[in-house]
């Protein structure tokens, strides 16, 4: 707001001084002329000067703006350089290389303190298992994935990986155990090469075809200019399908026993969507699978679901166990079936 009040004041004293000075010139000229003290050629070329002489202070106040954001952007920069450098990190502890049970206990959480989002939260997920966690919008789903990858930190409860707690297991560790893939994956601009590299350097070529491949997003990678096919930032020249594979792609070659899917396949078309789904579904049984989704469709195979109400467990097992023990559950999918039947009618129709 500060530049832009001195920009909005630099201008009007501009613009002031050179049509104010440009009009004065113009004036002189003519009455000069009129006197008969100007020739016509000295008048015109006088009107003329008169409009160039002021077009450089002009310039100048734009300038000038120019130089007042530069100033505001080098302060951004000279303060965040004075940040003190963040602590060496005190979690030492490492994670076994093909991850194990994961056990979460009586997990509290909250993000102010005057709402509890997670309220005594139990979970166990067990090694190699395809686990779903569904719920409905703001029960706590994406708040236990952020636990998980360690964005932030319970007040209180435990969760363990393969025996060791999250709290003492070193971050680098913790990213390297736990993939999360959600809607909004970041890319960066440069080729897709770049970005699929990023999640497994040594990576060939052949390599990332094969996964390409697997997500569906070969063929249209070939008809442009392949791996050096240039991205924007955030991937903005993909479709929203795209993206999505892509993010799978470079999901499954970062190659970890874990994986949190948080709701990675809304948004998308049904096509993608079972494409994405079908590639999913195949690392079930190498890897644990933590499928987060509004859909209980993508998850009736599970081997366990969690329904959360509330930041509270309504319920855990199999899709045929909670349709009978577990009302919530029982009542999202039979509000679900019953919007997805309306649908198939209204198509036939
Ligand atoms: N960064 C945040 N700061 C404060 N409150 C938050 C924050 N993120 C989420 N919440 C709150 O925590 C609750 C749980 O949010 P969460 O994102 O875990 O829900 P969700 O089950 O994933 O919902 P959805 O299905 O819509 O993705 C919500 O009530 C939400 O308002
Ligand atoms: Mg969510």
């Amino acid at each position: 707001m500060k530049v832009l009040t001195m920009q909005l004041n630099s201008i009007i004293i501009m613009d002031f001084i050179a049509y104010g000075g440009a009009a004065l010139g113009i004036a002189l000229a003519c009455a000069a002329f009129a006197d008969g003290r100007l020739g016509l050629s000295g008048c015109v070329f006088m009107l003329l000067l008169s409009a160039e002489f002021f077009l450089p202070m002009r310039r100048l106040g734009s300038y000038f703006h120019v130089a007042m954001n530069g100033m505001a952007a080098s302060d951004k920069i000279f303060r965040f350089l004075s940040e003190p450098e963040p602590e060496p990190e005190k979690k030492q502890e490492m994670l076994s290389e093909d991850g194990g049970d994961i056990v979460i206990r009586d997990l509290h959480f909250s993000y102010t303190s005057d709402r509890e989002v997670l309220k005594g939260l139990s979970l166990t997920i067990p090694k190699n298992s395809f686990v779903g966690i569904v719920g409905e919008s703001g029960s706590g789903k994406s708040t236990v994935a952020s636990l998980l990858m360690g964005r932030n930190t319970p007040q209180d409860g435990q969760m363990t990986i393969d025996g060791r707690d999250l709290t003492t297991v070193s971050e680098d560790s913790l990213l390297r155990t736990v993939t999360y893939v959600g809607l909004g994956s970041v890319f960066f601009k440069g080729s897709v090469r770049d970005n699929l590299l990023m999640a497994a350097p040594d990576a060939s070529d052949e390599d990332l075809w094969n996964v390409l491949s697997d997500c569906g997003i070969s063929d249209f990678l070939q008809s442009e200019k392949g791996l050096d096919t240039m991205l924007l930032e955030n991937a903005d020249n993909l479709s929203g399908g795209q993206k999505q594979r892509l993010a799978l792609a470079r999901a499954l070659l970062h190659n970890s026993p874990v994986y949190i899917f948080d709701e990675a396949t809304s948004n998308i078309d049904v096509e993608s969507e079972e494409a994405i789904l079908a590639v999913i579904k195949k690392l079930v049984s190498t890897k644990t699978v933590i499928m987060i989704t509004h859909r209980l469709a993508n998850v009736t195979d599970a081997d366990r679901i969690c329904c959360l109400e509330n930041g509270e467990v309504a319920g855990i097992g199999t899709h045929e166990e909670l349709l009978v023990s577990c009302p919530a559950y029982a009542a999202l999918w039979k509000t679900q079936k019953e919007l997805e039947d309306f649908g198939k009618e209204t198509v036939l129709q």
